[in-house]
């Protein structure tokens, strides 16, 4: 038995499970880490009781464990985050792929959601942060139903991509890097696909739009409704 405490709520309890890594709290159902001392101290305690159960008093012991308290479960954020953060182990070396989860998931990251992550994955805010401003395939703010996504870079201007920005500005009637009034369109530049001599390119919800010629735009974001 190990006095764990709970990163997430608090709760302090006293830990006499199976699992040498993580031990879930009993209140919030947040996965707490658990030290190698503490581990350690674990195993020796486990070993002594289960000689001691071996020896007489099994009934004596069993009397003593507490009852396991009803779990609470994590709503909203936190438990759209605790999903996220559980199905990679509550890893900070996952931060970018818990993000990408999220994002993918809940279409956006709200600061509350990134403050959830720092809280769970028990890394800076700042941290979080720094990571999903870094990466363009993350977004603060909210996104329109489909993500256009237009190739700024050298290779596609070459090939026209402006004159494709144009056009598609005037159809949606936004600027890059806004949302249409009715959450349809979300419009961002980019600075390369990944597919530079098929350019003018664009994607639009992922999907891969090359040789762009300016009357196919409109047909293209026709199938789009
Ligand atoms: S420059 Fe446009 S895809 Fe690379």
């Amino acid at each position: 038995m190990v006095l764990l405490i709970c990163q997430h709520c608090e709760y302090k309890w006293n830990y006499q499970g199976e699992n040498e890594h993580y031990a879930t709290c009993p209140r919030c159902r947040y996965k707490v880490r658990i030290s190698e001392d503490k581990a350690q101290t674990l195993r020796q305690k486990r070993w002594m009781w289960s000689n001691a159960l071996a020896r007489s008093e099994p009934d004596k012991e069993l009397k003593t464990a507490s009852p396991a308290k009803e779990p609470v479960k994590l709503l909203g954020i936190a438990g759209i985050v605790n999903r996220a953060a559980a199905d990679y182990q509550y890893d900070k070396g996952m931060l970018i792929q818990i993000l990408l989860r999220l994002q993918k998931n809940f279409g956006w990251l709200p600061m509350e959601m990134l403050i959830e992550v720092s809280k769970q994955l028990g890394i800076s805010l700042n941290q979080v942060y720094q990571v999903a401003t870094f990466y363009k395939a993350f977004s603060l703010n909210p996104r329109g139903k489909h993500l256009i996504r237009i190739c700024s870079g050298t290779s596609c201007r070459v090939r026209g991509a402006p004159t494709i920005l144009e056009k598609l500005q005037s159809i949606i009637g936004i600027e890059a890097g806004e949302v249409t009034q009715d959450g349809k369109f979300s419009l961002e530049t980019v600075n390369c696909l990944g597919g530079c001599a098929l350019g003018p390119m664009m994607t639009i919800d992922g999907e891969y739009y090359g040789n762009l010629k300016l009357l196919a735009v409109k047909k293209i974001l026709s199938k789009y409704t």
